[in-house]
């Protein structure tokens, strides 16, 4: 029977780049989704942009566009990532849309009818020189435990204790640096913690895989007890979303519209092709809907989001499919080591995507465990399965039927023990892709590839070739070769779904279906030319890859509180005196490239009231404008003596609001770390040089 399924991967926020993290959930759910269509079941991928909040509404000020310019612009980026590694949405949506909004307005509604919904006065941190709520994530401090400064305002890095920011000593934003105030606002809560979630929610959590299923257990508590509490749904303006209805100024939190942005996606595919969006969603629906996300996420899917739906009159989730993180060589990914791999730099570099697509179907298992890509062990895998023994078959055998047997098959001996143990596995191999254990599934389909090669290396076409008389057995034993090829190309599709499509049209077949392992290409069907359809992965390409994805810079220091003026002098003192570097000795030239450097011209030096080590800089960057720069820079130099000379300064740096005023780049001045040689020595250019040059 033909199942109707609908797949979702988790939305990514529309202000960031897909990188290999990212990658191994759409690789995972793509390789799922394929081999879905492959089995002939109705099956529809989609996703979006998850495009509110806070951040995204803060990057785009940053960069000086509307959030609407910015949703749109990493839309395009992220689709062509998507489509780099093959990842097929049957819709990539964004959440920003009319579809999400009508799906979002009506669940709340119908919670709202249900009694699901109420409002509470809350007391939050205001950010009184920004004028907004600020979120957590936007609130830091001293941690309450350890004392430890410029800590999130949830949790303390530097000793691991958990808190609210209210706790937090000394608090600023870390949008301004301002103190912030607690103001008291209405929130709109959607209540979990009602029995009627509660009692909905124990019995649903069954049906999940058992690690997350213990998780929910741990979350729900022994029965009898009431461990869930209710979710804050809304956000105060300023805000990037959508408007709570009948609630002007109060804006729905990004985390209620963007599983409703599966629902607003799949509507929109609806619209296109036809679909009855209602089957798939309605209480009794006999459709699947599957949602695969990271570990991170499990609270939001297998909590609020099938509570949400079941109480507005909507069906759950068939289940929740959650995986693990992605470490690199062992570790988190890390931008100073490289290791922070962009989708784009991947493909730009020139690496195949499929490389990776096969490695990570090798490392995946239907667990939440971490998935590690070891880099040594990529290449190793790559070029030992893919290119030494799957390819290898049709590389040993395609020339010979296009030279001496006019691009035409003899018949095929399918009673080898190759074809019957393929024949054998074929189901399991199935059901370990349905159950997303696809490395097993690799591991069989390798185990397969291993008999192939035995028996091309028994029959050894090239021997047979010089032999004279033994035409026939060359034909067939390249026959068989080339037969056993395509099976195992059909098992690979789900994975490798390019170069399956590249052997069909080699082949001269359609492009292949599941069922295509389970038969052989007629006596004299005729294949078209062999053309080599793997490279082998190469050192220099992988290091070429670190090499471009390793930050060149320290990252920026964090705006730093009003009652830390101190701290902020020596952070721009510091920034001052030496330039940052990662924790590698190289970089790229394109990185070093990133760094704008001019030529400037201090116009104007003068005291800073209250600061020991800053002086306030205004320079003359020629075509560029001029820059107000705090430097620390006053231990050594007289502001006095330092109007009109001409010194270097970096002229990208993002802007600094300090507590003096903003400060826009930094001048470059050499200092000795170690003390030796104390002092501060400012760059100055050799004569000739004029205001808004470019250094490099
Ligand atoms: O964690 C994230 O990256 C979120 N943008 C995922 C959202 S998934 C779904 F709920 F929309
Ligand atoms: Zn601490």
């Amino acid at each position: 029977m033909t199942r109707k399924i609908l797949v979702t991967s988790a939305l990514p926020y529309a202000n960031g780049a897909i990188h290999l993290g990212h990658l191994v959930e759409y690789i995972q759910t793509d390789i799922w989704v394929r081999f879905q269509k492959m089995r002939g079941n109705e099956c529809w991928y989609v996703c979006a942009d998850d495009t509110h909040g806070t951040p995204i509404m803060l990057r785009a000020e940053k960069e000086g566009i509307t959030p609407e310019a910015l949703i749109a612009r990493v839309h395009e980026e992220h689709s062509r990532d998507f489509a780099g590694f093959h990842v097929a949405f049957d819709n990539y949506y964004t959440t920003h849309s009319d579809e999400t909004r009508q799906c979002a307005n009506e669940i709340y509604a119908r919670l709202r009818q249900a009694g699901l919904i109420e409002t509470r006065t809350i007391e939050q941190y205001y950010d009184p020189l920004k004028e907004m709520f600020l979120p957590d994530r936007f609130i830091k401090g001293e941690c309450p435990k350890c004392g430890t400064a410029d800590q999130y305002g949830d949790n303390c890095e530097s000793c691991g204790a958990a808190y609210t920011p209210n706790e937090l000593k000394n608090p600023y934003s870390a949008i301004s640096g301002a103190k912030p105030e607690l103001r008291q606002s209405e929130h709109y809560f959607f209540r979990l913690s009602d029995p009627r979630c509660q009692e909905f929610l124990r019995a649903w959590t069954q049906r999940l895989q058992s690690e997350a299923a213990n998780k929910l257990q741990e979350w729900l508590g022994g029965e009898g007890e009431n461990k869930l509490t209710d979710w804050d749904i809304s956000r105060d303006a300023p805000y990037f979303g959508f408007e709570i209805p009948d609630a002007p100024g109060k804006y729905f939190y990004v985390w209620l519209d963007a599983p409703i942005g599966y629902m607003g996606s799949f509507k929109n595919l609806c619209a296109k092709r036809g679909l009855d969006f209602d089957e798939y969603w309605k209480p009794d629906s006999q459709a699947e809907l599957y949602h695969f996300i990271g570990k991170d996420i499990l609270y939001f899917h297998a909590l609020f989001w099938p509570a949400e739906l079941v109480n507005a009159g909507y069906r759950a989730p068939t289940n929740v499919f959650a995986h693990g993180f992605l470490t690199v060589d062992g570790a988190k990914m890390s931008k100073s080591r490289g290791t922070f791999i962009t989708a784009e730099s991947y493909l730009a570099q020139g690496l195949n995507p499929e490389w990776l697509r096969y490695y990570f179907a090798a490392k995946l298992s239907n667990t939440m465990e971490d998935l590690d890509l070891n880099l040594d062990d990529f290449i190793a895998r790559v070029n030992s399965d893919l290119v030494g023994k799957f390819v290898n078959i049709a590389s040993r055998s395609a020339g010979f039927i296009a030279k001496r047997f006019n691009g035409q098959l003899g018949t095929c001996d399918e009673t080898l023990p190759a074809f019957r143990t393929i024949a054998e596995r074929r189901a399991a191999i199935a059901e370990l892709f349905e159950a997303r254990e696809f490395g097993k599934a690799v591991r069989e389909i390798m185990a397969l590839t291993d008999l192939a090669n035995q028996y091309v290396d028994s029959v050894k076409p090239w021997e047979l070739a010089k032999q004279e008389g033994r035409e026939a057995e060359l034909h067939a034993a390249c026959t068989n070769a080339l037969n056993l090829f395509r099976q195992l190309a059909v098992l690979l599709k789900p994975v490798l779904p390019a170069l399956a499509d590249r052997i069909a049209a080699f082949l001269n077949v359609a492009p292949f279906a599941w069922d295509d392992a389970g038969s052989v290409l007629a006596a004299g069907h005729a294949i078209r030319a062999y053309e080599h359809l793997m490279t082998r992965v190469d050192k220099k390409q992988v290091d070429a890859l670190v090499d471009a994805n390793r930050a060149s810079l320290a990252p920026a220091p964090a705006p730093a509180p009003q009652k830390h003026a101190e701290k902020q002098e020596k952070a721009a003192a510091a920034a001052t005196a030496q330039a940052a570097v990662g924790d590698d000795p190289h970089i790229a030239i394109d990185d070093f490239m990133k760094v704008d450097l001019r030529i400037a011209r201090i116009a104007e030096a003068s005291h800073v009231e209250g600061a020991d080590k800053l002086v306030r800089l205004v320079l003359d960057v020629g075509p560029l404008g001029t820059r107000q720069v705090f430097a620390g820079i006053k231990a050594a130099y007289d502001p006095a003596q330092l109007a009109g000379r001409l010194t270097v300064m970096v002229a990208n740096l993002a802007p600094r609001k300090m507590k003096f005023g903003m400060s826009e780049g930094m001048v470059l001045a050499a200092s000795d770390p170690d003390g030796q040689t104390p002092g501060i020595f400012l760059l100055s250019p050799d004569a000739g040089a004029q205001p808004g040059m470019r250094v490099k």
